[in-house]
């Protein structure tokens, strides 16, 4: 018998009030694991109380790096690191621990980095990380599920990805900044969090040009200082309480978000019927009543986030009329399309195209999570869906999403979190 969280559901009123945005994970990840390129104190404030923090700490304390975390603050003190090794326990349940290859490697010339492996929605690959580092000079072996990397000393390069990616973007920067002479990395990633990434590292020494472009130029540097950070807001945990309050039919606004991070999702919900108006640092959302059906596809930032898609799709099913939603970044993400037809969607699925056809209605039932956005969109279909909807394995939303039911009953939900016993 195991022991997991669940949450209980039940439909009813339209929310309704005012929600404070948390520190971005997305973010907060990569910039941990940059405290590794300089010792010191580090101060990162707005720091989301989530389990991907606390397992990157548990990560950094392997390396030898000790942190303290209180009220969204987080403290670090880098210091020499006494192991090289980022163990499979911890980077299976957590890919972006694959962030301390660069650091590693930049400043102490050695890693040894566990593969990741597949993720519940298929397989995550990171040749392109492997290929960055390669090409900065270093030495890579994979052996017994670990990247083996070494460098006597990593050499500026030409790097140009074939597919743009975020983590290998994060990741040749880190290794970049501390190398000989001049990175050029085209293709770059232009995702607000690997600008905040290349900010901090600017803050901490970093000569980096180019930052929010897909042409990023790095001159390495002999040594970095630590610097302290203020997370950015989390655009994904933003979008799904916009998803929230129209789904919902209510009236809801947001404070700490950052509109300019959303367009294509705003104007997405402009087509799908909600009035949203963006302030100083808020977003509102105000239901029409009637949720239109609006077709997406899931591209780099600025288009519409992959990490929205499963969100869309709970939406999509409250309007009438059909729609297809594209997945262009990962062709498998679809585990959610199985736990919505048990709430009584319409979905047809053809491999990364799916087409709902909405009804504007769903119906509780038992489902379960299987990763992290698709509960996000379980837990949005659960507040529209006729009736209580139970959903298994939250452990899953915990890793993304801080206080998610607290801040859903303080608008007005019906959402509460029950310890659920699992035969085995
Ligand atoms: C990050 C986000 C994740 C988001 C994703 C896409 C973090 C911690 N996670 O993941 O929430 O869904 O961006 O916005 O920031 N690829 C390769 N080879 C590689 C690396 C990636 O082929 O070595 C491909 C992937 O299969 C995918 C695409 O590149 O098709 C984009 O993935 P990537 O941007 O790397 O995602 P992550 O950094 O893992």
């Amino acid at each position: 018998m195991i022991r997991m969280d669940k949450f209980v559901i039940h439909s009813g009123r339209p929310l309704k009030g005012h929600v404070v945005i948390s520190g971005s994970k997305n973010a907060v990840l990569p910039i941990m694991a940059a405290t590794l390129l300089a010792d010191g104190a580090y101060e990162i404030d707005n720091v989301p109380d989530l389990r991907d923090v606390k397992t990157m700490s548990k990560m950094l304390l392997s390396l030898g790096q000790h942190s303290e975390y209180s009220q969204n603050r987080l403290r670090i003190v880098s210091g020499k690191c006494t192991s090289f090794q980022a163990p499979y326990d911890l980077v299976k349940t957590m890919r972006a621990s694959v962030y301390v290859l660069g650091p590693l490697l930049a400043r102490y010339g050695q890693a040894c980095v566990s593969l990741p492996g597949g993720c519940a929605w298929g397989p995550r690959p990171v040749d392109l990380h492997i290929d960055g580092m390669r090409k900065l000079g270093a030495k890579i072996d994979i052996k017994e599920g670990y990247i083996h990397a070494h460098a006597k000393s990593l050499k500026g390069a030409q790097i140009a990805f074939d597919v743009s990616s975020v983590g290998a973007t994060g990741n040749v920067m880190m290794a970049a900044v501390l190398a000989d002479g001049q990175t050029v990395i085209e293709n770059a990633a232009r995702e607000p969090e690997i600008v905040a990434l290349a900010h901090f590292l600017v803050k901490m020494g970093a000569r980096i040009e180019g930052i929010g472009t897909d042409r990023i130029e790095i001159d390495g540097v002999d040594s970095l200082h630590p610097a302290d950070a203020s997370v950015i807001p989390d655009r994904i945990e933003a979008g799904t309480f916009l998803v929230a309050g129209h789904i919902t039919g209510g009236t809801v606004t947001l404070h700490h978000a950052d509109a300019g991070h959303l367009t294509a999702l705003i104007q997405k919900l402009r087509d799908s019927g909600a009035k949203i108006e963006t302030g100083n640092g808020t977003i509102s959302v105000q239901s029409s009543g009637r949720v239109f059906p609006v077709d997406i596809t899931t591209s780099v930032y600025p288009g519409f986030p992959t990490d929205m898609q499963a969100q869309w799709m709970a939406l999509m099913c409250m309007a009438r009329g059909s729609s297809v939603i594209t997945d262009e970044i990962y062709l498998d993400r679809f585990m959610h399309v199985a736990e919505l037809r048990r709430l009584g969607a319409h979905i047809s699925l053809d491999h990364n195209v799916a087409v709902i056809k909405g009804s504007g209605q769903l119906s509780g039932a038992p489902v379960m999570s299987t990763d992290l956005r698709a509960s996000a969109s379980l837990i949005l279909a659960g507040l529209v869906a006729k009736g209580r909807t139970d959903i298994s394995r939250v452990y899953h939303i915990d890793r993304g999403y801080e206080g998610i039911e607290r801040k859903l009953e303080a608008l007005g939900a019906n959402i509460h979190r029950e310890l659920e016993e699992l035969v085995t």
